[in-house]
């Protein structure tokens, strides 16, 4: 197989650990990527062979990585710290941790009281159970299709089984942690930033927008101006304040801000000019991030009204988006919700051409690379998969470069990456033709 490639983007077969040879010194921007989390997930043998946790490949990364480029790795709840470390022993300096939070994931628990009732050879009686029409029926298609005997309703037979009823082994998973973090810096930021283009955080490219959504910029547009938003919080304008709240380390999928709005209600921020000391400290402050205890500030509100979500960012769900550009590639049938049965708002998606079990969400990838790639930079992904990370970087207006092991997913990542270029193409002339 060879590697495959279209406008814009590469992507190189085999394993990263040798193809990243192929790649110069300092040739990249950033390094976004959703390496394997080693848990043999679904069997699929990629997922256990220790290449996340391998120093040589984050070495490899530091060292296509120009100087104060960044790299965003997802890694798994319970694998992570691994990978952290491996991460930081390759020479990355960790900066921070962000957190992806999601409503699709099932707790795959075994039951405590039913395990000593099996292996006691005592038979558990079978119970109604009143909640059953009100379970989401994808969770039930993927309980009854996984483990019947773990999701049926019973009774506990022994007396140790009563005792342990209602014990399980492991929570709902709800959360990734991605690892934030920077190849060291030449000399200071300011200076880093001039020779090499890379060193800081696209702050206001990735801004919580306050009218709902996250405000977009428009690369082409943005990059004649100076700064798209003219942005300098102290003391700042309504129209500075439009370009949105500060991106925070919490990521949500609109399963989880909708769990999350409907907790908190509605509340309303405050709006107009409002001065504030360290006695009334809480209000806003993580948004402006420059408010010095015992001292008074002046700052514009936002003055909007909504859940606890607008807070944060929100990527959007995309019923299309795992299989836009597959046409030509045969439907499979979705097994379960993790391999890809459900989008990320619960609704069934029946037959998949991406088969891919491990898809992120084009969105919430696309507010990631925007976080750490310059205008028109390189987006470098070790591990491709499905090509995520490329189609958000070809829908950002970034070049990508990826490498990827598994020769069934090459076509996948062809599909989707080439309809990106297309996205772009179509959007461009739309924009031309609403101009002229
Ligand atoms: C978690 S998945 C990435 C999924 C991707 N984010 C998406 O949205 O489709 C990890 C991918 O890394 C690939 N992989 C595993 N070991 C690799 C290696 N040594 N070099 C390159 N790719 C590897 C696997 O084949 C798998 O597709």
């Amino acid at each position: 197989m060879k590697d495959i490639s279209g406008v814009g983007w590469r992507v190189m077969f085999g394993s990263c650990l040798d193809r990243l040879k192929d790649l110069g010194d300092e040739s990249v921007d950033s390094v976004v990527c959703d390496p394997p989390y080693e848990l043999g997930f679904m069997g699929k043998s990629w997922d256990s062979t220790g290449i996340a946790y391998n120093v040589d490949v984050w070495r490899e990364c530091l060292r296509v990585l120009k100087p104060g480029g960044h790299i965003l790795a997802f890694g798994g709840s319970r694998t992570w710290h691994r990978l952290a470390v491996a991460v930081e022993d390759a020479g990355f300096e960790l900066r921070d941790s962000i957190a992806w939070l999601y409503g699709s994931g099932f707790p795959k628990s075994l039951d405590v009281s039913k395990a000593i009732d099996k292996a006691a050879g005592a038979e558990r009686e079978s119970l109604h159970d009143p909640n059953a029409n009100r379970r989401n029926k994808v969770a039930r298609k993927f309980w009854s299709s996984s483990d019947p005997e773990n999701s049926a309703v019973t009774a506990p037979a022994t007396d140790d089984a009563k005792k342990w009823q209602g014990w399980g082994t492991a929570l709902k998973p709800a959360f990734e942690p991605v690892v934030v973090g920077r190849k060291p810096l030449v000399g200071t930021v300011a200076a880093n930033v001039l020779t090499y283009g890379v060193g800081g955080l696209n702050i206001d490219g990735t801004r919580i927008g306050t009218i709902g959504g996250t405000h977009k910029i428009n690369p082409v547009k943005d990059s004649k101006t100076e700064n798209a938003y003219g942005i300098g919080l102290n003391g700042g304008t309504v129209s500075q304040l439009g370009a949105g709240r500060w991106p925070a380390n919490v990521m949500l999928d609109e399963y989880t801000a909708a769990l999350l709005d409907q907790q908190s209600g509605v509340s309303k921020s405050q709006s107009g000019t409002l001065t504030i000391t360290k006695s009334d400290g809480g209000w806003n402050r993580q948004d402006k991030g420059m408010f010095d205890a015992g001292r008074s500030s002046t700052f514009e509100g936002y003055g909007d009204s909504g859940g606890a979500s607008r807070f944060f960012y929100v990527a959007k769900a995309s019923k299309r988006d795992r299989n836009e550009g597959l046409d030509e590639l045969p439907e499979v049938e979705a097994k379960s919700t993790h391999s890809g049965g459900e989008d990320t708002r619960g609704r069934p998606i029946p037959v998949n051409r991406n088969i891919h079990p491990t898809v992120k969400p084009t969105d919430l990838m696309r507010q990631l690379v925007r976080l750490v790639t310059p205008l028109g930079g390189v987006v470098l992904d070790p591990f491709t998969g499905s090509g995520s990370t490329g189609k958000a970087a070809i829908l950002e207006g970034f070049q990508f470069i990826g490498v990827e092991l598994t020769e069934e997913y090459l076509p996948i990542i062809q599909g989707r990456i080439d309809w990106a270029v297309n996205q772009v193409a179509v959007d461009a002339a739309k924009q031309d033709e609403a101009l002229f």
